[in-house]
């Protein structure tokens, strides 16, 4: 073996091979730990386990680097519709015109969501949570389209991507019309991807659709920013769901539930709600810090820190600016931006968070663009959801493709040892 890697534990000396991805990162293979020691490792969290080789999405945490199929996320929320990102980080190439026309087409030909659909959405109370509801329509999407559940060739695995491609805005637009008390809406196919979701979210029954760039501007970088992400704990989901074959609309409703917590994409919804707090409570920052930094206290301060980036989240930059902006052009003056940013400026300068290599992450401006733009705090996460959709999906595509095995952790049993059955009157 030329590069491997040698463990040993009493006496005995075990190898493995060493493998090294296109960028470097180096990897010990130990599909064989087991078969040789009897030993296996335990890494709660995974933080230092690699669970699958990908294609898709390279991210340097320590130099703050992240691209999507070797293409700079700068470059591409730039540059790019989400549509073709989309497609990018499906397929693997950026689509020609007439790939992306095709594309298109084929989404706009399956936006019918069944209309019994709604009769499952009217079950659920108005003050349902959004990534609730967004988490049971997808999975009863599966009902309603049962031949592209179990799919194995790429052809049905096509049928699959384009059906949730495109009936999941209209199920977003649908989660937060519900709750508004708006009247669903199947938007308008003459219109681009983006455009339409937007037209398909806020235009209401007594007023026409006035088309805005700033929105569609900035809603298309956002979709673009929360797209992929490697194997963070929603797409680990998806495609651990997925290894059992379950299906791509079951994987991405495990998805959705995954990505639901504060730790997770809930944190858009937990950085605005600290936000709101920190002002409603004199707009004291350094009240704020202090918490985060007591142990006793569980606050944490929400849209800093991450598992991998130890450095400046490069979306985190994006957005800021993109933030600024948007609020500019809608003429927007939002103080809890400036509560944003001074609790930023605090933090960069704080030991706490300089030793813990804490920067602000892609959830801690985001909100206050989605605010400008008329979404509800409790949407926010639903709003990462139908970002992250092309990159879930990519995710299962290359695990199906891969023939990858079953998901199946193993575990280090620290329970009781064997004991004898105690009836229970004589307990
Ligand atoms: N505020 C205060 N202290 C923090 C924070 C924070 N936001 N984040 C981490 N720390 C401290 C933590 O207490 C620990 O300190 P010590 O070493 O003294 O025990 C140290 O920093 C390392 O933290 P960790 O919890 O071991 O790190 P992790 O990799 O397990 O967790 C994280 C990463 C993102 C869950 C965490 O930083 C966090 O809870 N942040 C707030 C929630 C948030 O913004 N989540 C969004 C993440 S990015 C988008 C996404 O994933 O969807």
């Amino acid at each position: 073996m030329k590069n491997k890697a040698t463990l040993e534990y009493q006496g005995k000396k075990y190898e493995f091979p060493v493998i090294e991805g296109s960028e470097n990162e180096l990897a010990i293979d130990i599909k064989t730990l087991r078969a040789q020691s009897g030993m296996i490792t335990i890494d709660p969290g995974y933080k230092n386990t690699g669970s699958c080789e990908s294609g898709i999405t390279f991210l340097d945490g320590e130099k703050g680097i992240l691209r999507y199929r070797g293409y700079s996320i700068e470059e591409l929320a730039e540059k790019a519709s989400f549509l073709e990102v989309a497609y990018l980080l499906i397929f693997g190439e950026l689509p020609t015109k007439r790939e992306l026309e095709k594309f298109h087409t084929d989404i706009v030909n399956e936006s019918m969501v069944d209309e019994d659909m709604k009769k499952i959405l009217d079950g659920f109370p108005k003050s349902a949570h959004p990534m609730g509801v967004l988490s049971s329509l997808t999975s009863a999407l599966i009902a309603y389209n049962p031949k592209f559940v179990n799919v194995s060739s790429e052809e049905e695995m096509y049928g699959a991507i384009v059906r949730i491609v495109a009936k999941f805005p209209v199920l977003v637009s649908w989660t937060y019309r519900k709750q508004k008390g708006l009247p669903l809406d199947y938007g308008d196919d003459s219109l681009e991807y983006v455009e339409n979701f937007i037209k398909m979210m806020f235009k209401k029954p007594n007023h026409d659709y006035q088309r805005n760039d700033t929105v569609i501007k900035a809603m298309n970088k956002l979709l673009i920013l929360h797209a992929d992400h490697e194997q963070n704990c929603s797409t680990s989901t998806v495609r651990i769901v997925g290894s059992s074959h379950a299906g791509l609309f079951a994987s991405l409703s495990a998805g959705i539930s995954a990505l639901w917590g504060p730790l997770h994409g809930g944190a858009n919804q937990a950085v605005l709600e600290m936000l709101q707090a920190i002002q409603e409570d004199g707009g004291d920052t350094k009240k704020y810090m202090a918490k985060a930094k007591d142990k006793n206290d569980p606050f944490r301060l929400m849209g800093f820190g991450h598992r991998v980036y130890k450095n400046f989240d490069p979306r985190a930059r994006i957005i800021k600016k993109a933030a600024d902006d948007v609020l500019d052009a809608l003429g927007i003056d939002d103080p809890i931006l400036n509560i944003a940013k001074g609790l930023e400026q605090e933090a960069l300068e704080d030991p706490y968070f300089v030793d813990r290599k804490l920067y602000p992450n892609v959830d801690f401006y985001s909100g206050i663009i989605y605010r400008a733009l008329g979404i509800p705090t409790e949407m926010f996460t639903v709003m990462f959801a139908l970002g992250r959709l092309p990159g879930w999906i990519a995710q299962w595509r290359e695990m199906r493709l891969n023939n990858e095995p079953i998901g199946r952790p193993r575990q280090v049993y620290v329970g009781a040892t064997t004991r004898e059955f105690v009836s229970i009157q004589d307990r």
